[in-house]
């Protein structure tokens, strides 16, 4: 989208100020019909532009700007080949796209230092490498490691691995009625016995809003590490993981605009100096004999043979994207629409919502359910109507015991959405509804 498109949809409160800046970056001040906006921006992203859906499944995974999927064209058109791999131009290009991206990572989440910042294949192989350098290799018998009950199964199937082949302990620290994890419910959990605390940042099923800075002072002060999951916070607001004082934090690109395939794993740099690599092979080593090898620097060493170059230069393109709209923008935007879904969505007795009254502690997923049918058949209706939504256990099953269900619905949100996609969920709902009321009522 270019600053005269923007114009051309803007409302006259909204003022654009057009700059020469190299980034082209948008200087929106204080939209005030923020889903103008949402309209406008719809056009870059070409799979919302030509087809007639309200996608409402960003937690699962977001759709593509234009300038994401140029950026992988280009690459593949302009300087394909194989980074750190080769002397000749293109593989020097396609290093040096690969390498700006790193630091582009790194900037953009605060990092001292790109060599702090590992590409994976997704959070869960970020989780995974953590589970295994780090966890395997620093914990002993009956050292505890303490997660939330809200984890994805990714930052929760590799700690209990990791537990069970140590003797080590797994716990959990549980929500309160609210959907919050209460102060006194951390420092319960927290002891000097901790070791590595996991914490997703945004729960992917419920939409809290961890308060992981507290979460991690509190553990600094008990000597334990703190690994925090950005995959559901990251398209929604601005990480800093200075200002966190996170020890390791992961998240995947698909759900911040990037293509399918890349994630990233950040680490203090003397964290990951003095871990092993996790998979092992090309380009992470340094010198290999017979018997014997010497791993390569950081971040190398992480990043065993042939990298997802496309979707690390994708994952670039989706940075520049999202901080030209800026973080702001962003959250005005999703502010105003999923306040309004929640609003809409409260009216409708047949529901029930699992979502914190604490609208601050909030983010852009809403977990529902109709009482007395099941959330596929919902989410199939739904889907006959033109609305994405996803439905099932969202990869949190031990939550889902927890709360006594197994399983909901779930709408999740991105800047592009607008009213009109919270209003076409409501009337699918309600045709939904209507289709089951003589069953619901039977019941
Ligand atoms: C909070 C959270 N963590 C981890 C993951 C795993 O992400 P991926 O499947 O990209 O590895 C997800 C995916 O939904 C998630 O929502």
């Amino acid at each position: 989208m270019n600053i005269e498109e923007i114009r051309k949809v803007a409302s006259p409160n909204v003022q654009i100020a057009s700059q020469s800046h190299e980034s082209k970056k948008l200087n929106l001040v204080a939209p005030e019909k923020s889903c103008d906006f949402s309209y406008a921006i719809k056009n870059d992203f070409p799979i919302l532009k030509n087809q007639n859906i309200a996608y409402l499944d960003n937690g699962a995974t977001t759709q593509k700007p234009v300038q994401v999927i140029n950026a992988i064209n280009e690459f593949y058109k302009k300087y394909n080949a194989n980074p750190h791999r080769g002397a000749y131009r293109l593989s020097v290009e396609a290093t040096e796209a690969y390498e700006n991206t790193r630091a582009k990572v790194a900037k953009f989440i605060n990092a001292k230092n790109a060599q702090e910042i590992i590409f994976s294949k997704n959070a869960t192989e970020s989780l995974n490498l953590l589970a295994y350098s780090y966890g395997m290799e620093n914990l002993k018998k009956d050292d505890e490691i303490v997660i939330s009950i809200m984890e994805h199964h990714s930052n929760l199937v590799p700690w209990q691995k990791v537990t069970k082949a140590i003797g080590a302990k797994l716990k959990y620290m549980y929500i309160n009625n609210e959907f919050e994890i209460s102060d006194k419910e951390i420092e319960e959990k927290i002891t000097n016995k901790t070791k590595i605390v996991g914490i997703t940042h945004v729960s992917n099923a419920l939409g809290t809003i961890n308060d992981v800075k507290k979460i991690i002072k509190y553990a600094h002060k008990k000597g334990a590490i703190v690994i925090v999951d950005a995959s559901q916070s990251i398209p929604h607001m601005r990480i800093d993981v200075q200002d966190l004082d996170a020890d390791f934090l992961i998240f995947s690109g698909h759900k911040m605009l990037a293509p399918l395939g890349v994630g990233v794993l950040y680490g203090k740099r003397e964290l990951l100096n003095k871990m092993t690599p996790f998979l092992m092979g090309g380009d992470m080593i340094e010198y290999v004999y017979e018997q014997d090898t010497t791993f390569a620097s950081l971040p190398n060493k992480f990043e065993a043979g042939t990298q997802n170059a496309e979707g690390v230069i994708g994952l670039g393109s989706a940075i520049d994207y999202i901080e030209n709209l800026g973080y702001d923008t962003i959250q005005q935007i999703e502010k105003e629409v999923v306040d309004y879904a929640i609003d809409e969505l409260s009216k409708l007795d047949y529901l029930e919502l699992y979502v914190t009254p604490n609208r601050e502690n909030h983010s852009s997923v809403i977990s529902f359910n109709m009482k007395g049918v099941h959330p596929h058949d919902i989410a199939s209706i739904l889907d006959s109507n033109g609305v994405c939504v996803r439905s099932g256990n969202h990869c949190a099953q031990p939550l889902m015991r927890y709360l006594g269900i197994d399983s909901t619905c779930r709408a999740s949100f991105n800047f592009y959405n607008t009213k009109e996609d919270v209003d076409r969920l409501i009337n699918a709902l309600n045709k939904a509804y209507n289709m089951f009321k003589k069953y619901i009522e039977r019941n």
